[in-house]
């Protein structure tokens, strides 16, 4: 029977009705979208479920039965990620069912639980790396099939017919801009794809891994795996590569770093099915030419049906993405892939570093000098040298730092590295619009710290490629490009930071003898402003760039572009031994500490971050990323304050003993400390840490009531130490934890968000404090004491309600006991209101516990106490902590006093805590799964929950929005019994600046999770 031209228009009834007859299922049926067919969602009572597929009346039978020859071999090999394909009564994978006077082919198959990958707004490495493997795998089932119907030869999503599509239909693209992009795309395919055709194999390919095509599931709730791949309608017997590239395409879209995500597909494809050199050559100029493709398409579809408004919007991310694409070269992207792929990136740079290894000796020294033979100094330009400060100021210590360095060596020259990673670039040239991006940290060249004016030699005989006087600031100046060839190799040497006058006579194609003096090193006032050097770098591939080609890189392209630009120090020889070994990698720091720290001493984030320097607010890592820190409030008044560094350098080079002698620091400080407090507490103790703080405290208790027990708050922390774990159930009731002593009496959280009083419960503080009276009772009566943090932080940066601690206190103060309040995380203004938390609930403790912010990273912590208390614990027996109140930590903790103060850092807390309170209820507002946001100062917490009503923790979630937000360089963590909630708590200088911009990309972040939370 012939099948007429005609789309089919079955109703969901006669669907079910189809599945009764042919397969005896009964089932309940819902219409798919489809562009050309007409796809059912059949479900069972039994809960099985299928895609009853009708096809358009145009389509032909045979490459129906392709398809269902491709489902069946991958059925057959255990591909368990495609459709498999259903059976009638009568053994038959194909039938027809008839319409409207018309008869259309029917196919039955399994349906796909999950959701199309393109919903996921979030796609880790693992997910795409997971895509490509899919793509290999059903590629490399695929191969060995082959039917005259695949041999679709002007098939326009066919690859091999990009160029032609593109020139039928470019007219038709109205944007001007998208035009000469997809333009620009078909002279790449010219350049880069159309020669090597010939050498591409060649098979049957799925040819439509879209992202609309990819079935994902999410093993947490956020992560994303691939547990599907569908559609066999494009189906095509074409260049097997292409499979690959129409992946690669659409992974690519709307990506932060398109070539990165393109990158985790093609090492996932890879492993299954290795690529050849043509074909790693090929796949990006591919990919973007499916891109080009797909706009043509649209737009000609668009002709067809103008008022489909769906085709323009589709072309959206298309427009977005293939801009960024044509910066990318393709031989750059090219080596990208052959490095993942475990491939030397370029390599022509492998030949040209044999041979200069192997030709040493016809190299003609580059300065009047041959540092061959005279030992030049080496200079420390990286973050880890102290005396190199961050920011704008660095340029001006650059001199300094190259006079000291030649004062120590014989000759007039310093030599700053290669592959260093340099914290010196600070113009916008070399960063993103976002101050926690990536920018250009990696040195690519190798500089020579000399007098302006001395001559540069060549150090081959060359050819001028190319010069020119790249003026702006921080830029090259003045450059030259030379070309050389040797043997059968060409490869490049540029010289940056010349005098302008060494550009005077050159000309492009002048030939320049080994050894020839052709320039000489300019001054700041011409060479981009730097103190003069030459930068010297040796290229393979030029990549289009000439006299542009950029002497520093992102650290994510390190080794690509150190592969372009091999160590120039094989030209110039200087022996390995003169240089000084630099840090070790993160992957090296990690191996370390796992073979010699305990495992249990954990890192954060699922990247672990090696950080080598901080300023202020943000810190630095080792591939010179700034990170925003809105997380650690030990650095209280900023991370390396000047003054608390010049303190304790001060003192640490007068004097540093313990508190056996007499010192003016430790009466200094104090005086300063005790100021701060009520008038009661006034006497003080000064140890090494809150945890030996706490400790002191519980012994203070003891001395004073004579009793041990406890009352402490369920989830709370105080320390590290055998007793201290003791009274903190957030360690004794979790993981490797005991339980409780008989001494410890544990009384609820007063969470208001969670907890048995809710906010709008009148007087939920003291009704809270009853649990304390409760405890008293359990132990009989007479206690020893009770503590609280001010403000709960692990226990998920609580806020107490108001009258708690007045009505606990009283209570514990009935029963003889004593009240210690652990202001370790909110001392010292954080809360913004007040100077203490404590001080918010209106009372005064018996004992202060102060710790982590009060050293600002110098182990300085202390014990206030009344003097009847401290009088108590004066029993005859010394109380001594060697490092306790040394010299240093006196002077440290003064400095750090006296900066909070100056640079009234408290109402800064409070002033910028409101704004980011503000803003996180906003935030709120927009995004289901934030639960709760509480807070005071500085001191904040957003709680994410799945249902509003069951509180049910989002835990991934949290832990998903605290690794991006670390990706994003911005440092947060979280918190709370079941660490779900967010943990904000910057050290102090944190600005509005940085909140607007912790806000944005958290709202970004929560954007990227799944949208089914329920409010
Ligand atoms: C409230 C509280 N008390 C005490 C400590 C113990 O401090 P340290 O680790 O400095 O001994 C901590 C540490 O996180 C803390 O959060």
């Amino acid at each position: 029977m012939s099948i007429i031209s005609q789309s089919p228009n079955l109703s969901p009834e006669y669907a079910c009705e189809i599945a009764r007859e042919f397969y005896g299922l009964k089932v309940t049926a819902d219409l798919l979208p489809s562009e050309r067919d007409q796809n059912f969602r059949l479900r069972t009572d039994d809960g099985r479920e299928f895609v009853l597929k009708i096809a358009n009346g145009e389509e032909d039978r045979s490459f129906l039965e392709a398809q269902n020859q491709a489902m069946a071999r991958l059925q057959a090999r255990q591909v368990t990620y495609c459709p498999e394909l259903i059976q009638t009564h009568s053994g038959d994978d194909l039938f027809e069912v008839r319409a409207n006077g018309s008869a259309y082919c029917a196919r039955l198959m399994t349906w796909l639980p999950g959701e199309v990958l393109s919903r996921c707004k979030w796609q880790d490495p693992d997910v795409l790396r997971h895509l490509g493997t899919c793509v290999a795998e059903v590629d490399s089932v695929l191969k060995g099939l082959d039917h005259s119907a695949l041999h679709r030869s002007d098939f326009p999503w066919d690859l091999s017919n990009a160029p032609v599509v593109i020139d039928r239909h470019i007219d038709k693209v109205e944007d001007s801009k998208m035009r000469s992009h997809i333009g620009e795309v078909q002279s790449i395919f010219a350049q880069y794809v159309a020669p090597r055709l010939a050498d591409l194999e060649r098979s049957v390919i799925h040819n439509d891994a879209n992202d609309q095509n990819v079935i994902v599931q999410r093993t947490t709730m956020v992560k994303p795996h691939v547990v599907g791949l569908i559609d066999f309608g494009d189906m095509v017997h074409s260049y097997t590569v292409s499979g690959l590239a129409i992946a690669v395409a659409y992974a690519m879209l709307d990506k932060p770093d398109p070539l990165m995500a393109a990158t985790r597909v093609v090492e996932g494809y890879q492993a299954v099915r290795p690529l050849s050199d043509d074909e790693l050559a090929v796949v990006f100029p591919m990919a973007c030419a499916r891109l080009a493709v797909s706009a043509c398409m649209a737009a000609f579809q668009q002709r067809l049906r103008p008022d489909d408004p769906y085709l323009s919007v589709s072309q959206q991310p298309i427009q977005r993405t293939l801009h960024h694409l044509l910066d990318v070269h393709p031989r750059f992207a090219e080596a990208t892939f052959r490095n993942a792929c475990g491939l030397p990136p370029n390599p022509t740079a492998v030949a040209v570093g044999h041979w200069l290894l192997e030709n040493q000796d016809v190299v003609s020294p580059i300065m009047p000098f041959d540092l061959r033979t005279v030992s030049p100094a080496i200079l420390d330009l990286s973050p880890c040298n102290a005396d190199l400060p961050v920011g704008r100021d660095c340029e001006d210590s650059l001199g300094d730092l190259v006079a000291k360095a030649m004062s120590r060596s014989t000759i007039d020259v310093a030599i700053g590295r290669y592959d260093e990673v340099r914290l010196i670039y600070t113009d916008d040239a070399f960063g993103g619009c976002c101050p926690t991006d990536e920018r250009r940290t990696i040195h690519l060249g190798m500089d020579f710290f000399v007098e302006a004016n001395t001559p540069v030699h060549a150090p081959l005989a060359g050819v001028v490629h190319a010069f020119a006087d790249r003026a702006h600031a921080q830029d090259y100046g003045p450059t030259i490009v030379l070309r050389h060839e040797v043997d059968d190799l060409v490869f490049y040497t540029l010289y940056g930071h010349l005098s302008r006058e060494s550009l005077q006579e050159i000309e492009v194609g002048q030939s320049i003898k080994n050894g020839q003096p052709f320039a000489t090193v300019g001054t700041s006032a011409e060479n981009g402003g730097w103190h003069p050097h030459l930068h010297l770098q040796v290229i393979t591939d030029l990549l289009e760039l000439d006299d542009s080609f950029p002497g520093v890189c992102r650290a994510s392209q390190r080794e690509v572009w150190t592969s372009f630009c091999p160590d120039p120090n094989r030209l110039v020889g200087i022996p390995a031994t003169v240089f000084p070994e630099q840090r070790a990698s993160s992957d090296a720091t990690l191996a370390t500490r796992r073979k010699f720290v305990g495992r249990n001493v954990r890192t954060g984030y699922d990247r672990p971050l090696q950080m080598i320097r901080g300023l202020d607010q943000y810190l630095y890592d080792d591939t010179g990323r700034m990170y925003l820190d809105a997380f650690n409030n030990v650095p209280h008044v900023g991370h390396s304050h000047p003054k608390v560094v010049e303190a304790a350098d001060r003192q640490m080079r007068l004097l540093n003993t313990n508190t056996r002698y007499l010192h003016g620091n430790l009466g200094d400080y104090v005086e300063r400390l005790t100021s701060t407090l009520p008038d009661a507490l006034s006497v003080c103790y000064l140890v090494n840490s809150a945890s030996e703080a706490n400790e002191l405290a519980l012994r203070l208790v003891l001395a004073h009531t004579g009793r041990r027990e406890m009352i402490v708050l369920e989830h709370a922390y105080h320390g590290n130490t055998t007793s201290l774990i003791d009274i903190s159930p957030y360690k004794h009731d979790s993981q490797g934890g005991t339980g409780a002593p008989n001494w410890v009496h544990t009384v609820p959280i007063p969470d208001t968000y969670r907890g048995l009083y809710r906010r709008d419960v009148p007087d939920a503080g003291p009704k809270f404090a009853e649990f304390v009276a409760d405890a008293i009772d359990r132990a009989g009566g007479a206690i020893g004491g009770f503590i609280a943090e001010s403000c709960p932080s692990v226990g998920g940066q609580i806020i107490l309600p108001q009258g708690y601690l007045a009505a606990a206190y009283a209570h514990v103060r009935a029963a003889g006991g004593l009240c210690i309040a652990d202001e370790v995380q909110t001392g010292y203004g954080r809360i913004g209101s007040h100077f203490y938390a404590f001080e918010s609930q209106a009372v005064t403790p018996d004992i202060v516990v102060l710790g982590k912010p009060i050293g600002n990273g110098h182990p300085v912590a202390a014990v206030i106490t009344t003097p009847d208390i401290a009088s108590s614990f004066d029993n005859g027996m010394e109380f001594f902590s060697t490092f306790g109140g040394n010299t240093v930590s006196c002077a440290v903790g003064l400095a750090v006093l006296e900066i909070v103060e100056d640079e009234r850092l408290q109402a800064h807390a409070l002033r910028v805590g409101n704004h980011l309170l503000e803003g996180l209820n906003a935030l709120a507002d927009g995004h289901a799964v934030v639960g709760d946001v509480r807070g005071a100062g500085l001191f904040l917490g957003v709680e994410l929950v799945r249902n509003h009503d069951t509180l049910e923790p989002a835990v991934d979630e949290a832990d998903f929005v605290i690794n991006r937000m670390a990706e994003r360089g911005i440092l947060i963590g979280t918190d709370g019994p079941m660490h779900n909630v967010l943990k904000i708590r910057p050290p102090m200088p944190f600005s509005r600046g940085n909140a607007d911009h912790l806000l944005a990309t958290l709202d970004d972040v929560l954007s990227t999770l799944p949208d089914n939370y329920q409010t």
